[in-house]
Parts: structure tokens; C-alpha cells; sequence
């Protein structure tokens, strides 16, 4: 049975790939930071509909890069890993305090990185690993008053295509997926009026949702996808790109 750990199942993104993954036969270790409740609903709907598979909650906080071991050491074996969790400050940069600026990195870049050290052997001893990053559009094109995430999402992108270099040949494959707009709490703070202005942007004509964005994830974690490795996969709705 494969097992795949999901960073941020208690979002909206990573509880879509959550679905869409138990849908495939997966079994998965269902990450949560502050929001537990979320976690077991999932975990409890999925274990009733896929009576022989596992979900098994795990919880960590991302800014904390030293205390991996914690997390790895409670993981079996490992097949594939999504990064779904993330945040944002939406301000100036000038603005942005090196506080901010950490914890984006350590979020999005510095403590998966780390994780990855201490993973890369189960995922080669997979025999199919896959890596999938949830970047975003703002990592290639930029935004205006999200400078800091644009560069961390960037950075992911870049990671990404060096990392996959390094590991293609123990068949693991790592990829981004980028979303554009998608309708999730991480937008709740923008008013109706904003999130209008945004959507007139967008080509498509409506935000993405979650599962428009985990049905690519599924893909590139299917033991088929084993040739596409290093890229950055816009799901914009034609968005920015
Ligand atoms: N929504 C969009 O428009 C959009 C567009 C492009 C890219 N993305 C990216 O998609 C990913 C998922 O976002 P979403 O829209 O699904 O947001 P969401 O519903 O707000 O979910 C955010 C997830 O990140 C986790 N998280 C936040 N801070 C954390 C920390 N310090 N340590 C560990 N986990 C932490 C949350 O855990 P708890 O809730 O348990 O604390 C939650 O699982 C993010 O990387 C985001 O940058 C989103």
C-alpha cells in the first residue's frame, strides 16, 4: 500500500489532494498546524469510505525547522509528500518585518527542505516517490504587496528544478503545482468587492477550486507520471501567465 504525507490537509488545497489521493488507493498521513478538528473529520470520512486504507493524523508547525525528527520519526513508510500548507501577509514591502520574512521562508521553503533530508530515503525506497510542491503563479510572474511570498514561491520553482536533478535517478520526481486565484479561506480577508476585481482578471472567469488544483497533484503522483520531473505546472485559468 502507498502512503503519502500531506503538509496542510487541514486547508482547503490539501484537503481536496487529501480526497482525490484516497480516491487513487492512497493511504496518507493527514498533516494539521493549529487546527486539528479538521484533520479528523477527514480522517474519519475517508477511513468509512476506504475501509482498507490508512489515515493517520500527524501535527507540526513549519517554523520550527530544527525539531523535524519529531515528525519524520512517526512516518512508516513514505511515497510521496505534497506541501499544501502556506500562508501570507499582504502589505508593502517596505513594510514587512524580518519576523514575516522568516517565518514565509521557513514555511514554504527552509523546513520542507529539511524535511526532504531526512525523507528522500523512504521516498527512494518507494521505487515511485513523488514530491509535489503547491507554488503559486506569483512565484513566476511577482505581485505587488506579496513581494515575500512571490520570492518564496519562486524559490520553490527553483528547488524544485535543481532537486529533481539530484534524485531522478532513485525515481523520484518533484514538481511544483501553481495555482492562480483559488476559492479558499487563505482569500477570506479580502472583501466581496476585491475578490470581484480579481476574478475579472482572470480569463476563466472564476477562481479555481481546490479541486481543480488537487486533480493535477493526483496526477503527478500516479506510478505513471514517472517521466515529468523539475517543472512548475500553471493551473491558472489563464491567469498571469
Ligand atoms: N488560495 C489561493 O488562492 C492560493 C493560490 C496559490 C497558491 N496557494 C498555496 O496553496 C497552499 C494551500 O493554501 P490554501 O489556499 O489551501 O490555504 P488554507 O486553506 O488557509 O490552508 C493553509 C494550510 O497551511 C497550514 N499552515 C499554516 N501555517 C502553518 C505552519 N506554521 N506550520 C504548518 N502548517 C501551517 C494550515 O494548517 P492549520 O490550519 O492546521 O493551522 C493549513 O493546513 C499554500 O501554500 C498557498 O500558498 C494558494
Amino acid at each position: 500500500m502507498s502512503f503519502a504525507l500531506i503538509m496542510g490537509a487541514s486547508g482547503d488545497i490539501g484537503g481536496a489532494c487529501a480526497k482525490r489521493l484516497a480516491a487513487s488507493g492512497w493511504s496518507l498521513y493527514l498533516h494539521y498546524y493549529r487546527h486539528q478538528q479538521p484533520v479528523l473529520t477527514l480522517a474519519e470520512e475517508l477511513a468509512k469510505r476506504y475501509p482498507k486504507q490508512d489515515f493517520l493524523p500527524v501535527q507540526y508547525d513549519l517554523t520550527d525547522e530544527d525539531h523535524s525528527e519529531q515528525l519524520t520519526a512517526q512516518l512508516f513508510s513514505v511515497d510521496a509528500v505534497i506541501f499544501a500548507a502556506g500562508m501570507t501577509y499582504y502589505h508593502l514591502f517596505a513594510q514587512t518585518t524580518p519576523a514575516e520574512l522568516s517565518t514565509l521562508m521557513k514555511v514554504h521553503l527552509l523546513t520542507p527542505m529539511v524535511l526532504l533530508t531526512k525523507l528522500q530515503s523512504k521516498l527512494a525506497a518507494s521505487g515511485h516517490g513523488r514530491i509535489v510542491f503547491i507554488g503559486s503563479v506569483y512565484g513566476g510572474a511577482g505581485s505587488a504587496m506579496e513581494v515575500g511570498y512571490s520570492t518564496v514561491k519562486g524559490a520553490q520553482s527553483a528547488f524544485v528544478r535543481a532537486y529533481a536533478q539530484e534524485v531522478a535517478s532513485l525515481n523520484i520526481t518533484v514538481n511544483v503545482v501553481a495555482p492562480g486565484a483559488v476559492a479558499t479561506k487563505m482569500n477570506a480577508s479580502f472583501g466581496a468587492a476585491a475578490l470581484a476585481d480579481v476574478r475579472a482578471t482572470i480569463p476563466a472567469g472564476r477562481f479555481a477550486q481546490p479541486q481543480d488544483i488537487s486533480y493535477y497533484v493526483a496526477a503527478l503522483c500516479a506510478p505513471e507520471a514517472a517521466y515529468l520531473t523539475g517543472q512548475t505546472l500553471y493551473v491558472t485559468g489563464g491567469w498571469l501567465r
